[in-house]
This record gives structure tokens, C-alpha cells and sequence, in this order.
């Protein structure tokens, strides 16, 4: 397995559309695996999604389990063609993304989703989600269209931080 190059905004790639997953071959899993250890060893990382390291295919890993403060969570999942297909509430709270080294920011998302997605070799998918992990989803689910938490703060001067020390175990980035 690899660890993959991050690409680091503002890289030109972040911001184009993902395509939808069509092929579920050794290739892919290949792919998944080097994702995941892509993700493990990004500091504090609990999500990752593909363009983040260049491949412009719908392809998240997001796993909420190893955060300080236990949260609601269905523990490891690579979803491939990721859907939301409810969202209800909003709430607002901090982000980070490994593409976005040097900030956090305070982001409004949906409280509790629906999402339906595949599974690494294509099964179908569905889950109902709350909190931090919703969040996460959503925070992956911008990454396949374009879109990073930057583009989503309500004020670039009173939302973003910059982080005082970036370490591992830090506060969670995706
Ligand atoms: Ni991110």
C-alpha cells in the first residue's frame, strides 16, 4: 500500500466535479486501500475523500469512531457513489481538511441525514446519520463536487481560524 500526495488548496483539482464509480475491479480496491492509509496517516484525519488526492471519481472513506469525545457512528465505511437523500436540522460547528492545513472553520450543516451509496464492490448501501458523523459525510460528500468548507464559512473574518500547531491527535480534520 501508499500513501498518496494530499493536494492543497487552492490546487485546480479540488475543485472540479467527481465522476460517478462505474468499475468495481482489483484496480479500485487497490485504490481504496492506498485512500485508507492515505487517510491513517493524515494528523487527526477522520475523512478522505478521492480528488483529495487527485482522482476525480466519487470514492469517500470517513470513520468517526477514534474521536476524543465517543460521538454516534457506524465506524468504518468506504461508500462509493455517495447520495444524500434526506437532510433535517442545521447546526453549526468546526472543520478542518487535510487539503486545508493551516485552518479550521465553523461550517452550517444538516443535523441528521439519509444517505444511500455502494459499498467497494458495488452492494447497495443505506444508512441514517446524526451529529459529527453526519457532518463528516457531508464534509467528503462537498470534496466529489468541487467544493471544500472554505467555500461554505458565512464570513471568511469571523469563521476561519488558523491553527496554532498542527499535530497529530490534533482536532479532527477530513
Ligand atoms: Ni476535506
Amino acid at each position: 500500500m501508499t500513501v498518496l500526495e494530499i493536494l492543497k488548496a487552492p490546487d485546480e483539482r479540488l475543485k472540479q466535479f467527481s465522476e460517478e464509480v462505474e468499475i468495481f475491479d482489483d484496480e479500485l480496491q487497490g485504490f481504496i486501500d492506498d485512500l485508507e492509509e492515505t487517510r491513517q496517516a493524515g494528523p487527526g484525519a477522520v475523512g478522505i475523500a478521492a480528488p483529495q488526492v487527485g482522482r476525480l471519481q466519487r470514492v469517500i472513506i470517513v470513520d468517526v469512531s477514534n474521536t476524543k469525545k465517543p460521538v454516534p457512528n457506524h465506524g468504518y465505511m468506504v461508500l462509493i457513489n455517495p447520495e444524500i437523500t434526506e437532510w433535517n436540522g442545521f447546526e453549526m460547528g468546526r472543520e478542518g481538511c487535510l487539503s486545508i492545513p493551516d485552518y479550521t472553520g465553523n461550517v452550517i450543516r444538516a443535523t441528521d441525514i439519509k444517505l444511500k451509496a455502494q459499498d467497494r464492490f458495488g452492494n447497495p448501501l443505506e444508512y441514517e446519520m446524526e451529529g459529527f458523523e453526519a457532518r463528516a459525510i457531508q464534509h467528503e460528500l462537498d470534496h466529489l463536487d468541487g467544493m471544500l468548507f472554505i467555500d461554505r464559512v458565512v464570513s471568511r473574518r469571523t469563521d476561519l481560524f488558523q491553527r496554532k500547531v498542527y499535530k497529530k491527535g490534533a482536532s479532527a480534520k477530513k
